[in-house]
């Protein structure tokens, strides 16, 4: 580790020149596995580790750097709403520095902080393919009882002409009872609670790990969220469904496009409210987001969405709109 250190920072005092470095690194270190994966751009980065999804920082930042260079950082974040008992960290060493114990120094920092925090439970993750999986085997983290994540695309311009209608025409035609509705940005005051429901609703979701609790939402929450997201420059569209007869709440689906790099969007989380499952509201509000994003957003080319690899009915929709795996995600927990 010749001239290497390792220092933390705070990321509300980040410059956006080493935000740019933190964010070459990412980039070269996808590349070096071969996955086309978009990665922030330096700016996103910035105000990702500043903002997140509640308007806080991360709570640890560590950087390594080597002559000055930045060679390697990692982020730590303990929820605070739920999950108290967790710790999560994002990581990458430059493939050229790789192998010199520059990952190891950085994972001891992190999990100085996380043990402080009293964090008995650390989570990361790495690209099926990349040096991520062999070291952080290496350093003590096991899949065992945890999940895969799939990422999909979309080719929004090479998506058969018409698919997304006639999807959408036949999930309708088992929908007539409920109504879409569209919200871009930030949340109407008069509009949370019942966000907050539609958030709430992807806690059944299935859940690789049995040991994680709930999402907890709450009012505060979804402001803080859509507060976070406007701040990240992230424009957030919903389809929500409604039932016409009751005006209840039924489903939501989210897409975020970056306004720094809006060419690939980013389906966030889809989900029907129990009493209102089995009607095709998932595949109608997918097809009808990607109608819509195709008009309103031309520069959007393509669509990434993230699956646990247990969520068949999400998949089956996904495959249904033309989404293909162009990545595998998988999910390490330190062994105790
Ligand atoms: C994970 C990562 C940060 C490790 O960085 P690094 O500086 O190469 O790590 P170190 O040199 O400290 O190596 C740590 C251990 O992993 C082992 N290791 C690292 N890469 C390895 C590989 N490709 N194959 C086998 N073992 C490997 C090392 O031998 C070392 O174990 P040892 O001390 O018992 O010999 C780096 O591979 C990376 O950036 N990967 C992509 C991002 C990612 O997946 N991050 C996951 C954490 S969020």
């Amino acid at each position: 580790m010749f001239n290497v250190g390792v220092n933390r920072v705070d990321p509300l005092a980040l410059e956006l020149d080493t935000a740019e470095q933190i964010a070459a690194i990412d980039r070269a270190s996808l590349q070096a596995a071969g996955l086309d994966i978009p990665t922030k751009s330096g700016p996103a980065q910035l105000t990702s580790l500043q903002l997140q999804s509640d308007c806080r920082p991360v709570d640890g930042l560590w950087l390594a750097r080597e002559n000055a260079r930045v060679i390697g950082h990692v982020a730590l974040q303990l929820p605070w709403r739920d999950n108290t008992d967790t710790a999560h960290f994002r990581g990458t060493v430059h493939p050229a520095a790789r192998r010199r114990g520059v990952g190891r120094a950085l994972l001891e920092e992190t999990l100085s902080l996380a043990g402080e925090a009293g964090r008995s439970k650390v989570y990361a993750g790495a690209y099926e393919g990349s040096d991520g999986i062999p070291a952080l085997q290496a350093l003590g983290f096991s899949n065992r009882g945890l999940g895969v994540n799939a990422v999909r695309r979309l080719d929004v311009h090479g998506a058969p002409p018409g698919l997304w209608d006639r999807l959408y025409d036949e999930a309708m035609a088992r929908a007539a009872d409920y109504e879409l509705e569209h919200q871009v940005g930030p949340t109407p005051e008069d509009m949370v609670e019942g966000m907050v429901t539609l958030h709430e609703a992807i806690n059944d979701a299935p859940l690789d790990d049995p040991d994680l609790e709930d999402d907890a939402w709450d009012a505060d929450r979804v402001r803080s969220y859509d507060r976070a997201m406007a701040g990240r420059r992230q424009t957030v569209y919903r389809v929500m469904a409604r039932h016409r007869a009751s005006g209840d709440w039924a489903g939501l689906s989210m897409m975020c496009v970056d306004e720094l790099s809006p060419t690939v969007a980013f389906q966030e989380d889809t989900s029907v409210v129990r009493g209102h499952r089995g009607h095709r509201l998932g595949l109608l509000m997918k097809a009808d987001m990607l109608r819509w994003i195709t008009w309103e957003r031309p520069e959007v080319s393509a669509v990434d969405t993230w699956n646990a690899t247990t969520n068949h009915h999400m998949i089956a929709v996904n495959e249904k709109l033309g989404a293909t795996v162009v990545a595998r995600h998988v999910s390490f927990r330190l062994q105790a």
